[in-house]
């Protein structure tokens, strides 16, 4: 028995992670591509075992993930050793330091977190990056009609959670890619899923 449910689901292989995919989203790939430079320290949270984490660090970021799930940190460490800087953190009650990255990435975290969490979570988000940097959003859309699991929003409500905090730059559809699975075709969705890309600054006067 785990008590926690994410070391529970991080005993299957990657392959088998209903959010399986091996490359960088488009849209994720292209606003990091674009605003990358030397020495840029990028955090990804609940980066599971590193996946987007390694292309981030071959395209030239200073990279930290954290996840809340032992066994997901641990394999991320076994593949990727002295690559990446691996830390298991609950983006909830984080003991990284404050005004520390430039950019934080969150794939599938966000909408994984139970509504009571949510103040925090996006205080701790801007807490953790230095004045004027980004957040980077992807989650579930609200448009997505299949009974999935996570919680899912529309434009308006990424805007009405996060404005207190940061000053929405980018708001739009998008999807998370359903990569074709060889050997698990059980686990084939028949469409992508329908997400939201958001690209957020952070606001340095905001709401404490
Ligand atoms: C849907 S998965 C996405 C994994 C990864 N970002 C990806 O796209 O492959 C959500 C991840 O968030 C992590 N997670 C959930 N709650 C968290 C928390 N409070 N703090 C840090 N990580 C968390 C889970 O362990 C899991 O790895």
């Amino acid at each position: 028995m785990h008590s926690n449910p994410w070391d529970a689901i991080y005993q299957k292989s990657d392959e088998q992670l209903p959010w399986f995919c091996n490359k960088l989203d488009y849209d994720l790939d292209c606003f990091l591509q674009n605003h990358f430079y030397t020495g840029a320290k990028l955090l990804e949270i609940g980066a599971g075992t590193g996946i987007q984490s390694a292309h981030l660090k071959n395209i030239g970021f200073d990279v930290t993930a954290t996840d809340i799930s032992s066994i997901a940190i641990n394999k991320a460490i076994k593949k990727h050793s002295g690559e990446i800087k691996f830390i298991l953190d609950d983006i909830l009650n984080t003991k990284l330091c404050a005004n520390t990255f430039d950019f934080v990435l969150d794939r599938g975290v966000f909408h994984s977190i139970h509504r009571n969490g949510h103040k925090i979570f996006i205080k701790n988000i801007n807490k953790l990056l230095k004045n004027h940097s980004y957040y980077v959003l992807k989650c579930l859309s609200k448009d997505e009609a299949r009974p999935i699991g996570p919680l899912t929003f529309s434009k308006e409500d990424i805007l009405n959670i996060f404005s207190p905090y940061f000053k929405v730059i980018t708001l739009v559809d998008s999807y998370f890619p359903t990569p074709k699975r060889e050997k698990t075709p059980d686990l084939l969705l028949p469409k992508p899923l329908r997400a939201i890309f958001a690209v957020m600054e952070k606001r340095c006067d905001s709401v404490k």
